[in-house]
């Protein structure tokens, strides 16, 4: 569909976005004023300090956390128009999300958490599929091991697989390797940047890692609710992880 705010080419454009909270303190201005345009395809880190917004920030644009005020058009919907159905179809289409406790349902298998997004859209190869993603993830041997049986790299692997085997157009990624080992947490990114250039997705990436940011083209440094800047790396960069000293 047309829409004059926003060229074919932005995978998601945000306008004047407030959020306002209330926590056991009071009122929380978490977003003061977010204005933002990401094309198709490109690739985004999100870093700035804790309780600076990052994760508010990703939870409205996947529609998870409804704002206050201002506009959100992702993957060419204007998400605070939608109401809850409709929003539930508009992430289950266009949104893939993965945080840093990797949140598989405990009781079932690796295939059959990968396999669960397909079931609600009513594929019938839902199994093949889930099958297919975990082994690009490199898990095609481990389909019928549950979480428990999985370490945090792999259970990571496994969330990315489940969050991405719908080929969603948005993925969104809030601190992936937060809760691993600097190696597990690179293979994972490694992971994450394939999947990206796969469908030639856009990727949101909240991380604290310098390493990590730097393979994004664009940066954004979110400081107390505000884009306090937003720059993009140099081409170079985006290609691989700078050699560590
Ligand atoms: N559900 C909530 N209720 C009240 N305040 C919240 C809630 N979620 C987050 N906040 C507050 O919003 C601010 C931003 O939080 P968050 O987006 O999680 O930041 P970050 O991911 O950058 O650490 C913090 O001050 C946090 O305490
Ligand atoms: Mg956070």
């Amino acid at each position: 569909m047309a829409n004059d705010a926003q060229s074919p080419a932005d995978a998601v454009r945000v306008n004047d976005l407030h959020l306002r909270l209330t926590s056991a303190a009071g009122p929380v201005h978490v977003l003061r004023g977010i204005d933002l345009r990401v094309s198709v395809g490109e690739t985004v880190s999100v870093i700035g300090p804790s309780g600076s917004g990052k994760t508010s920030l990703l939870l409205v644009i996947a529609g998870l956390e409804r704002p206050t005020s201002g506009s959100i058009i992702a993957a060419g919907n204007e998400i605070t128009r939608l109401d809850e159905d409709a929003l539930a179809l508009f992430r289950r289409d266009n949104v893939g999300l993965v945080f840093q406790d990797f949140h598989l349902v405990p009781t079932m298998t690796a295939i059959e958490n990968v396999a669960l997004p397909l079931e609600f859209t009513g594929h019938d190869d839902a199994f093949a599929r889930a099958e297919a993603q975990l082994s690009t993830v490199g898990l095609a041997a481990r389909g019928g091991h549950y979480p428990a049986q999985l370490s945090g790299g792999e259970q990571q692997r496994v969330a990315m697989a489940r969050a991405f085997v719908t080929e969603p157009a948005i993925l969104l990624a809030d601190e992936p390797t937060g809760n691993l080992d600097g190696e597990t947490g690179r293979a994972v990114i490694d992971v994450l940047f394939e999947m990206h250039a796969r469908r030639n997705s856009t990727l949101l990436l909240v991380t604290h890692e310098v390493s990590v940011a730097d393979r994004c083209a664009r940066q954004i440094h979110l400081v107390d609710g505000r884009i306090a800047n937003d720059t993009r790396n140099a081409p170079a960069s985006t290609a691989a992880p700078k050699a560590g000293p």
